[in-house]
């Protein structure tokens, strides 16, 4: 049997690809933002899955205005990085697991989720930052990725109780996988971030450290804040943290297994225009 041992959260933001890009890290600007990661890269060095299950927000990448899938799973055998106007990121490709991913979206459709199957799409820096945050600059990424494309670009958006509701038919998927693999779920984007308007730049601490704890603490209570909640207090772009109830929706104490450990926290106020929020949940029985 397949399982998931731990869930990773992590805001993301192309700007953080381009200091990893171009050898900016030890900036002073960037410095503290990627000292918040250097427990979790050597905490998934040794935790190091055979799959991450990587939920996230396309940008306009690979799907355009034309066409905005609610939720599309990467069922193909690898992913490129998507040129997002200065060329691909120079990060390798992604290697997908076409048979779990197959098999999740079998069982996750037949589980009453509609999801787009996507056998062919570009990977953004939705995708690839959270990726550099944890693994680094490797030649090869350590594991295999499912892609899980998440709408939060164009209205309407799936709210946080139906994604902390997938999240759950995730977790059934997996553990009915018939192969002992070890599956992390990572949820990201976010946190406070308005790119747009009038209150372009807005950041909310308060409100950010409150869904961290939250998150944590009282996922099912989460679940239930209102789309005009997060846009509202977390700005336009703070939609976006709808997609880490997802992973925290797959974790054992939500089917009714013990409170996941924290492994790491973290938030830093700003990387470019947002306030990044990183967390990493162990399930305990793993
Ligand atoms: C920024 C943040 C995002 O989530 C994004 O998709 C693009 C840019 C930013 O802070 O610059
Ligand atoms: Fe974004």
């Amino acid at each position: 049997m397949a399982r998931i041992t731990a869930s990773v959260y992590t805001s993301h933001v192309p700007a953080i690809g381009a200091a990893l890009d171009l050898g900016k890290t030890q900036e002073p600007y960037w410095r503290p933002v990627f000292a918040g990661y250097e427990a979790s890269r050597r905490w998934f060095r040794d935790h190091r899955p055979d799959v991450v299950f990587l939920v996230y927000n396309d940008h306009a990448s690979a799907f355009s205005l034309e066409l905005v899938p609610t939720f599309a799973i990467g069922t193909g055998a690898e992913f490129h990085p998507a040129d997002e106007g200065w060329g691909p990121r120079p990060v390798p490709k992604v290697v997908g697991h076409p048979e779990l991913a197959a098999h999740i979206a079998q069982s996750v459709i037949q589980d009453e989720f509609d999801l787009t199957i996507a056998n062919k799409m570009d990977v953004d820096h939705g995708l690839t930052v959270p990726l550099s945050l944890l693994c680094g600059q490797p030649r090869e990424w350590p594991c295999r990725v499912i892609p899980f494309a998440v709408n939060v670009v164009l209205y309407p958006v799936a709210s946080g109780k139906r994604c902390f509701e997938l999240g759950k038919a995730i977790r059934r998927a997996v553990e009915s996988y018939d192969q002992p693999l070890t599956v992390q779920i990572w949820g990201t984007g976010g946190m406070s971030h308005q790119l747009q308007g009038p209150r372009a730049g807005l950041i909310n601490r308060e409100w950010d450290n409150r869904f961290l704890d939250r998150l944590i603490e009282d996922p099912q209570g989460l679940s239930q804040v209102p789309h005009i909640e997060y846009v509202r207090e977390a700005g336009s772009e703070g939609i976006e943290l709808v997609m880490w109830l997802i992973a925290r929706g797959a974790m054992a104490d939500v089917a009714g297994g013990a409170k996941p450990n924290v492994a790491h926290r973290f938030y830093h106020v700003p990387a470019s225009n947002t306030a990044v929020g990183h967390l990493v949940l162990e399930d305990q029985e793993s």
